[in-house]
């Protein structure tokens, strides 16, 4: 059943460019359609995407509480450009007061288990409420980003949220994507002007030295395999 869904809206797609793909998308599943942005770069050419063409996709991205003031100033400046609002998402309250009570502001960096605790609280219970009633959600997931994203098709269903999951620019390399931010004039996080690539919480991500992969700054002290935070989980 899944599987002919995915079929037909890779036939539906096929040939077509990215905002053709997400327009189609948006006309097949009206109000349905999600798309979740963490304001960095490959985020920033999406949202030019949609908002630019006046697609039916309702953007939202997840305030961990933790974020960098640059991501902040960068979701001000996409509202301003596009003279819109992006939709917010927090954590519950009373968790993550709980969470801070008994176990410190930090205590992501003590254990993996510690990590995934706080990754759940800020950013995937969050995601649960974001993705009620979607039916398609839109990622800016990169295929080179690491080696679990190689292998991904642009159309996957999401066993865990029961959706159809559609990454536009899967196949654009990180030039591709630079380039489209800067020749469009988009706003951008300018961590990305200092060797920050994958941009998340504040205390969990640190730039890249040249040659490095690119989710080399993210959880850095822990283990390659353990580096998903839930929010892309399988
Ligand atoms: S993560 O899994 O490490 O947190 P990553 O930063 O690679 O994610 O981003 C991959 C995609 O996840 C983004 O293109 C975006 O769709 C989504 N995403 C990541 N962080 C957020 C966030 N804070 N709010 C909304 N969406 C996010
Ligand atoms: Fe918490 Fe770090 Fe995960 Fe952000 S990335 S939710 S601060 S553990």
């Amino acid at each position: 059943m899944n599987e002919t869904i995915i079929s037909s809206l890779n036939a539906a797609i096929e040939g077509k460019s990215e905002t053709e793909s997400l327009a189609i998308l948006a006309d097949l599943f009206p109000g349905e359609v999600v798309f979740s942005t963490s304001l960095g770069y490959e985020d920033q050419v999406i949202t030019d995407f949609i908002l630019k063409n006046n697609l039916n996709v309702t953007i939202f991205t997840l305030d961990t509480g933790r974020l960098f003031s640059e991501t902040y100033m960068t979701l001000q400046k996409t509202n301003n450009r596009y003279d819109t609002k992006i939709k917010v998402y927090y954590p519950q309250t009373d968790s993550v007061e709980t969470l801070v009570s008994t176990k410190g502001p930090l205590s992501f960096y003590d254990s993996v288990e510690n990590r995934k605790e706080c990754c759940f609280i800020r950013k995937v219970e969050p995601l649960n409420r974001a993705l009620k009633g979607a039916k398609i959600w839109v990622t800016g997931i990169r295929a080179e980003q690491s080696g679990n994203r190689h292998d991904m098709p642009q159309l996957e269903w999401d066993v865990a949220h029961q959706l159809v999951k559609f990454h536009p620019i899967l196949h654009w390399s990180f030039e591709d994507v630079k380039t489209f931010v800067k020749s469009n004039g988009l706003p951008y996080n300018p961590l990305h002007d200092k060797g920050f690539v994958s941009i998340g919480c504040a205390p969990c991500t640190r730039a890249i030295q040249e040659g490095e992969d690119f989710r080399a700054g993210r959880w850095w002290w822990e283990d390659e395999s353990k580096k998903e935070c839930g929010l892309h989980a399988k």
